[in-house]
């Protein structure tokens, strides 16, 4: 049984490719009552991770995956000295996935961008790549709002994606695929890698396998859960349960 966090409903973008290929055994939590992680501090985005996998690990989970690109630059380490399974972060396969190019743009939340989490993980895979990141802030709640179509979205994203012109494109947030469409119509020319993807292309997929036994809890109402979660996972779902993690 995999367990995974994300700070919301954007992680379905990850676990999406493993229910669809794996039919993978998976625990999700999305913190939806402290979402959004990327404009915190890093004592703060430890502090929620580390409860988040506590969570997820008296569930019974074998070992964690970290859907969140903020939780992932800024807490991976946090929770492996803290806790004694496997802890996979989406920032290493996805910046494994990206060293395969030698021009690469990064984009993510503030304090992804900020760790520099992506810049020195792909220099560890390809020491001479060129790495240009950018932050943009407003993606994620235009997308939490819905606005996925919409003109406001892409005038903010000609905005943040102006001058790149990079071999690749790193959606270095689990809320961004939604609006992969957006940024492929201004950088028509780009490959874009996302976080769903490069996680089944670079792990053990023997540890993907499963009945496709889906459990969902999240820390505020479930009903918005399913919801907003329908677009990320791309189809109806319910049965979220609510959880308290102080209890
Ligand atoms: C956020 O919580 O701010 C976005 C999630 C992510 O960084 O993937």
């Amino acid at each position: 049984m995999i367990g995974v966090f994300d700070s919301g409903v954007g992680g379905l973008t990850v676990i999406k490719p493993l229910i669809e290929h794996f039919k993978s055994d998976i625990i999700y939590l999305g913190d939806t009552a402290r979402v959004p992680y990327g404009n915190k501090s890093r004592e703060t985005i430890i502090k929620y991770s580390i409860e988040n996998t506590r969570f997820l690990l008296k569930k019974g989970v074998d070992f964690i995956i970290v859907a969140c690109n903020t939780a992932s630059s800024l807490a991976i380490e946090a929770l492996r000295n803290t806790f004694n399974v496997p802890i996979f972060g989406v920032v290493e396969s996805t910046a494994k996935v990206a060293s395969n190019f030698s021009s690469i743009a990064v984009i993510g939340t503030k304090a992804t961008i900020e760790s520099n989490a992506y810049k020195k993980t792909i220099k560890m895979f390809n020491r001479n790549a060129q790495i240009e990141q950018r932050a943009c802030p407003l993606f994620v709640p235009l997308i939490e709002e819905g606005l996925i179509n919409d003109e406001i979205t892409k005038i903010v994203a000609k905005r943040y994606l102006s001058g790149i012109n990079a071999q690749t494109l790193v959606l270095g947030c689990t809320h961004y695929p939604l609006i992969k469409h957006v940024i492929q119509d201004i950088l028509p020319n780009t490959n874009i890698i996302d976080s769903g993807t490069s996680l089944i292309h670079t792990i053990d997929k023997s540890m993907f396998k499963g009945s496709g036994k889906v459990e969902f809890y999240a820390t505020d109402s479930p009903e918005n859960f399913s919801k907003i979660g329908k677009f990320f996972l791309g189809k109806d779902f319910n049965s979220v349960k609510l959880v308290d993690l102080e209890e």
